[in-house]
């Protein structure tokens, strides 16, 4: 099957899934000896054109896992601005350790139903945007070896591809079912739906960073310390703040958060599907 470009396309809050997805697609550039090109969909203002591809294009399409499924703030622009035409498609959900669930198959499905053929996908560990410890320094090199392995594979794929194509098998309920409950320190669900980040006055020096980097544009242009929007919980603002400004207190999140690594700090490992 002839490729003429290479897309990584990511939506990236605490920017793990734009590392990976966008090392995928140049590595994939580099083997196949082709361009890559970014669509980078994190910020509000990225997510306002139609984007139509075609038979030659090879996109690696990279979602974060939250509560087990594809971010679902983000649903209706993925479901509603992409126009596949046949270009193949490679679904990535990135995880913070515990599991990515349902969300490769949903990321599947969408990709699907918007005219993509995936061909292959995969569900890649990073750190957890919640946490200072969960899968600290994921993708590391054993990782990066099975990766290297899985690109290679789906390089011989692409030579040998016939029409019609059946969609990639990945492992998940289909159609998916519930989103994942978090749970507490004591195994009960916790609710922090609308938990919001404070913020230290005393470390703030209102640089704007957490304004320009909220993917919900929910920060008050004129006072960093007023969420007025939807809090989807993403990081973007603690992790990118260079004062170290930001953070949750809500004791259900902070149960959660611990619960995970009591519970999940053992080495989960990639999977992928080709
Ligand atoms: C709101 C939220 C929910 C999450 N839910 C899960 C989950 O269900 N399973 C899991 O293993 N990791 C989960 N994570 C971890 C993220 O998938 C992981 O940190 C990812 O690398 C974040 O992507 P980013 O760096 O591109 O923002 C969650 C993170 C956030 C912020």
């Amino acid at each position: 099957m002839e490729i003429n470009k290479v897309w990584a396309i990511y939506f990236s809050p605490v920017g793990n899934t734009e590392k990976i997805v966008v090392s995928l697609a140049e590595a994939m550039g580099e083997k196949l000896n082709l361009p890559v090109e970014k669509l980078d969909y994190t910020l509000p203002a990225s997510r306002k054109e139609i984007n139509s591809f075609n038979k030659t294009d090879l996109v690696i399409w990279g979602t974060p896992v939250y509560a087990g499924r594809v971010p679902n703030r983000l649903l209706p622009y993925i479901q509603n601005h992409f126009i596949g035409n046949g270009a193949l498609a490679v679904p990535i959900a990135i995880f913070g350790n515990r599991s990515f669930d349902e969300a490769l198959i949903e990321l599947r499905n969408i990709l699907e139903d918007n005219g993509f053929h995936t061909i292959a996908g995969a569900g890649l560990v990073a750190q957890h945007a919640f946490s200072k410890v969960l899968a600290v320094g994921r993708p590391d090199q054993a990782d990066l070896e099975k990766i290297e392995e899985f690109l290679k594979k789906i390089v011989d794929k692409i030579s040998i591809l016939k029409t019609p194509l059946q969609p990639i098998d990945v492992k998940g309920c289909n159609p998916p079912e519930v989103y994942y409950t978090p749970k507490g320190l004591d195994g009960n669900p916790t609710v922090f739906l609308k938990a919001k980040p404070k913020t230290d006055m005393e470390k703030c020096n209102s640089c704007g960073v957490c304004i320009r980097r909220c993917p919900m544009g929910s920060i008050n242009k004129e006072d960093p310390s007023d969420v007025i929007g939807i809090c989807i919980k993403c990081h973007a603002c603690v992790k990118r703040c260079r004062q170290h400004a930001k953070y949750f207190d809500d004791e259900q999140f902070i149960s959660h958060k611990l619960m995970l690594e009591r519970d999940f700090a053992g080495r989960v490992e990639p999977m992928f599907f080709i």
